[in-house]
């Protein structure tokens, strides 16, 4: 069984963070999102994996490398155009040959592996597996209908009027079957080739496709809200580790990790949080459910349940919650005249200020 990664695509959705970077490259807990999949891939015994890639191609292979440090083999499929799931397929005949695979987004958050999925699927004969989610608007996803046993029997893409509600989630199980259907199918009205029509291409010619509900957390980290969520559940998972310097004057609370070659000085930081190699927090609080990437300073800020990333500064500010920060960003007060916002946002950014 191999498995085969999609991390090209745009990430509209998160924009302007992936206006300059890949989505799959947003941290949670300071890794790369993606790190977590390629971890679950291999905890369920794959070793060969396809990457998918696009624009960011370059960011991916010096994020992942040659795969040997997640014990993977990674290859690289490059992808001219975003041109959907269904054209990942398409272009990965080659690599993935006759085998079985497992597709994973890139962007997909599971907890709780995939590693009895990848064994049943293993042991059965249908032609694809999925795994489903109930969520609360299934319009935004891939929508199933299933049987009493989770056999498939319709499914549709984003729809208007979702029949169940039940998202499929970003992990699928394939035979070599799929690749007819990837060849049979027609682009979409958003001007992809769809998954969700390549298993229905499935369905229509008679092949059995079942399902897995899952009930762990799971999210397609498509916004901030979904990148913040993640960030908490992992970060709720991770034990007290300080190696970087903490002075007498500062005091910590609870499970944080600080990273050797960060430095605390004057500062009060309450877990679960993490901050990054050569970060400075000088008199400032930091709160729970907050990850400060590397090379970053917090001074004189109050910062909680907030993402900041590499290189970052900010400066004065009470107090910064539930944000998402990218990378290289400023943040301070306006200097000069009292009471005004001074501002220099990227497209598409988004800014609630406290008035
Ligand atoms: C894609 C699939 C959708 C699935 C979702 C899971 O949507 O088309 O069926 O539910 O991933 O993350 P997209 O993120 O491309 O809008």
């Amino acid at each position: 069984m191999k498995g085969l990664v999609l991390a090209g695509g745009r990430g509209t959705r998160l924009r302007p963070i992936t206006h300059t970077s890949a989505k799959q490259l947003v941290p949670i807990a300071n890794r790369p999102v993606i790190f977590y999949g390629l971890e679950s891939l291999r905890s369920a015994g794959i070793h060969e994996v396809g990457i998918v890639v696009g624009d960011t191609a370059a960011e991916v292979r010096a994020a992942i490398g040659d795969g040997s440090a997640f014990g993977l083999r990674v290859t690289y499929l490059p992808q001219q155009a975003p041109m959907g799931l269904a054209h990942g397929v398409l272009i990965a005949r080659d690599y993935l040959g006759e085998d079985d695979f497992v597709m994973y987004l890139g962007d997909n958050f599971i907890v709780g592996g995939i590693a009895e999925t990848v064994r049943t699927f293993g042991a059965e004969t249908c032609d694809a597996r999925l795994l489903l989610a109930k969520v609360p608007d299934p319009t935004q996803f891939g929508v199933a209908e299933i049987d009493e046993n989770g056999v498939v029997l319709g499914l549709a893409e984003k729809p208007v009027r979702p029949r169940s509600d039940l998202a499929v989630v970003g992990v699928y199980l394939f035979r070599a079957s799929i690749h007819e259907a990837v060849r049979a199918i027609e682009p979409s009205d958003r001007g992809e080739l769809e998954i969700t029509d390549a298993l229905d291409w499935l369905l229509r010619t008679g092949r059995t496709v079942r399902s897995d509900v899952i009930t762990g957390f799971w999210k397609d980290t498509g916004r901030a809200a979904d990148l913040l969520a993640c960030n908490q559940i992992v970060l709720d998972g991770i034990h007290r580790d300080v190696r970087g310097s903490v002075d007498a004057d500062t005091t910590v609370t609870g499970r944080v990790v600080i990273a050797p070659g960060a430095r605390v000085h004057r500062s009060r930081l309450v877990g679960p949080l993490i901050i990054g190699p050569g970060t400075v927090v000088d008199h400032s609080y930091v709160g729970p459910f907050t990850s400060v990437g590397r090379d970053c300073t917090v001074t004189h800020s109050e910062l909680e349940g907030s993402i900041v990333m590499d290189g970052s500064a900010i400066t004065g500010i009470r107090r910064i919650q539930d944000s998402l920060i990218g990378r290289d960003v400023r943040v301070a007060p306006a200097s000069g005249v009292a009471h005004i916002h001074r501002l220099v946002l990227g497209d598409h950014s988004q800014v609630e200020l406290a008035v």
